[in-house]
């Protein structure tokens, strides 16, 4: 059967075939496969299905169909209040299931850690978010810091909005949808991982990691600097917008 490339990736080289998705493996892939299981089990369709291994070592998953929002430029439903809410629903689903179960250790749950919407699969004529794909990075970690991560890459925190005002509406709306009370961390943990998150490419491109110096390249280190410091800013305005 044919394989045609999937564009959107920035660290795997993705191909479709047929139904499936066949990817490199990541280097934790035995504790993904483990969790995609897991949501199989229990029925949950918010992620691909683990199908197994190919004959070239990569791994097999169900193709799951829908508008992927890689691009820069999205139609409106994707970030609409109804997709953004149902965002923070289907992650507090995979949260719920996966608290007190093997993968999730000593933690409170299974975190993705990299979700955004190039990550999200959206369907239908209003583009409702369906699942998460590229489940790389997933492991045990605190409710937050996926709630936190979604703010940012969901609401689009950085010098790119235009009403910091409806930014912070969102960011609540985000919580609400999730359901949280305690939300006093989520401006902290933003910052957090914006920190982290420019660190880590700017350190792996210095070690020469390929995909690090391919980001770096494309102005990833510089970007997420801008974006963490503008939340840092704004840090007392979005938190009082939470309270
Ligand atoms: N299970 C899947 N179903 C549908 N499309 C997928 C699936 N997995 C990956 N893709 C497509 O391949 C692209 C890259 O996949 P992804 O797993 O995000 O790779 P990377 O780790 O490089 O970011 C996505 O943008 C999406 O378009
Ligand atoms: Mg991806």
């Amino acid at each position: 059967m044919s394989e045609t490339h999937l564009p959107g990736g920035f660290v795997n080289a993705v191909v479709r075939v047929g139904d499936t998705v066949r990817r490199t493996p990541g280097p934790r892939a035995a504790y993904v496969h483990e969790l995609l299981r897991l949501f199989e089990r229990a029925g949950w369709a918010g992620a691909p299905r683990f199908l197994g291994l190919d004959e070239h070592g990569r791994e097999v998953l169900s193709f799951v169909d829908g508008h992927v929002a890689w691009e820069e430029a999205q139609p409106d439903g994707v970030a609409s209040d109804e997709s953004l809410a149902r965002v923070a629903e289907l992650v507090r689903e995979f949260h719920d299931l996966t608290a007190g179960t093997p993968p999730a250790g000593d933690e409170e749950v299974v975190c993705h850690n990299d979700l955004s919407p190039r990550n999200t699969v959206y369907r239908g004529e209003e583009l409702r978010p369906v699942a998460f794909i590229d489940w790389d990075i997933a492991g045990p970690g605190r409710r937050i810091h996926d709630v936190a991560h979604v703010c940012w890459q969901y609401a689009g925190l950085g010098p790119a909005v235009e009403d910091p005002a409806d930014a912070a509406r969102r960011v609540r709306l985000i919580c609400d949808a999730y359901g949280r009370r305690g939300r006093d961390e989520v401006v902290e943990t933003i910052l957090w991982w914006q920190d982290r998150c420019w660190r880590g490419i700017a350190a792996d491109a210095a070690a020469g990691m390929a995909y690090a110096v391919r980001l770096r390249e494309g102005g990833a280190v510089a970007h997420v600097r801008a974006c963490h410091d503008w939340v840092a800013e704004r840090r007392p305005m979005l938190e009082r917008a939470l309270r």
